[in-house]
């Protein structure tokens, strides 16, 4: 039998759509098995604050189709330092609550993992939550699918402007380590070339190809830039480019903050669901430090340590192989 009477659910990092469903399952799959329920607004912030309130079945009514997040979130510097951990810590003791579900990123698994070392009578239980779908043990990151298809929508319309003033369009979307979205996004529009962070952008190369694409009588180009890719940043690229190719005419557009926002997809609210049903089982199981998330459709915990070093998203060269195969 668990020993766990009152948990807290927390979202923090980055907001990414399907936090507001798993908010929904942590606290209904809680009230299920007996369990008080406290929300901690802004995060670790939150936590800091004490700025906390209890939450019951109703409190979640009417959010599974939400983007952000009804706790809000923040990225919380204090909660990187000794003292702010420890007023935290305070604050959690005081209410008495023994178990945390915290849904964010990398930066949040590393306040989580410290958090629970040092103070382990507190069950912590992470949930990938990031547009980036740069978490080791979860082949998708509550987000990566809302954010991908929000992304879609609006590459699409680019390319008919594009295609209309036989354009080449360079297109900044969010990424600053992960080149997932860029590389699913890529993919599903049929961008002429896609930059990465994880790989080095050889500019001379990128010329030849969209010279080639204007050869092969290419009305328009798409060149998708993730965010953290080292060339330089989207705008200088493009002058770069601009210097050498006259066939085109050349616009940037970053996609920027729209591209975390908007109501999550089917994908990531049954994700969302599905992660906060099993975080809240997993410590009523009497687990902590680690994260629950999904590989080949199936529930897998990794403990957070793990989840942390393996971090980085790993570009799949198969699908980069196949995207400019495919997009010549
Ligand atoms: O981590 C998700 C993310 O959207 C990254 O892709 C992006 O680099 C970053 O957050 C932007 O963060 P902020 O909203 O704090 O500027």
């Amino acid at each position: 039998m668990s020993k766990l009477k009152k948990i807290a659910v927390l979202t923090s990092g980055g907001d990414a759509p399907g936090m507001n469903p798993c908010i929904r399952a942590v606290v209904r799959t809680a009230i299920y098995n007996n369990l008080e329920v406290v929300g901690i607004r802004q995060g670790y912030q939150g936590m800091i604050d004490n700025n906390m309130y209890d939450m019951n079945t109703r409190s979640v009514s009417n959010i599974l189709n939400l983007g952000g997040t009804i706790l809000k979130t923040a990225r919380c510097l204090p909660f990187r330092t000794d003292e702010g951990m420890e007023l935290a810590y305070k604050n959690i003791k005081a209410q008495g609550i023994d178990g945390i579900v915290v849904i964010g990123g990398d930066g949040t698994f590393t306040g989580a993992l410290r958090f629970s070392k040092r103070f382990p009578d507190i069950a912590v239980m992470g949930v990938p939550g990031t547009i980036d779908n740069d978490l080791y043990g979860s082949t998708y990151t509550l987000g990566f699918d809302t954010a991908t298809n929000t992304v879609i929508e609006a590459i699409d319309k680019i390319r008919d402007t594009a295609d209309a003033h036989d354009r080449l369009f360079f297109i900044e979307v969010m990424g600053r380590d992960s080149g997932a979205i860029a590389l699913r996004a890529g993919i599903s529009c049929g961008a002429e070339a896609i930059l990465l962070p994880e790989r080095a952008t050889a500019i001379d190369e990128l010329i030849e190809n969209l010279k080639a694409g204007q050869f092969n009588k290419k009305s328009s180009s798409i060149v998708i830039v993730a965010e953290g890719d080292k060339s330089g940043g989207v705008y200088d690229l493009a002058e770069r480019v601009r210097g050498q190719i006259k066939f085109y005419d050349i616009k940037v557009t970053i996609l920027g903050h729209l591209q975390r926002g908007g109501s999550p997809s089917a994908f990531d609210r049954i994700l969302g669901s599905r992660l906060g049903f099993a975080a809240v089982n997993a410590l009523i199981d009497g687990k902590s430090r680690m994260m629950v998330g999904l590989e080949a459709n199936h529930i897998k915990l990794t403990d957070l340590e793990e989840a942390l070093t393996q971090h980085t998203y790993k570009l799949e060269d198969d699908l980069m192989q196949m995207s400019e195969i495919l997009s010549i």
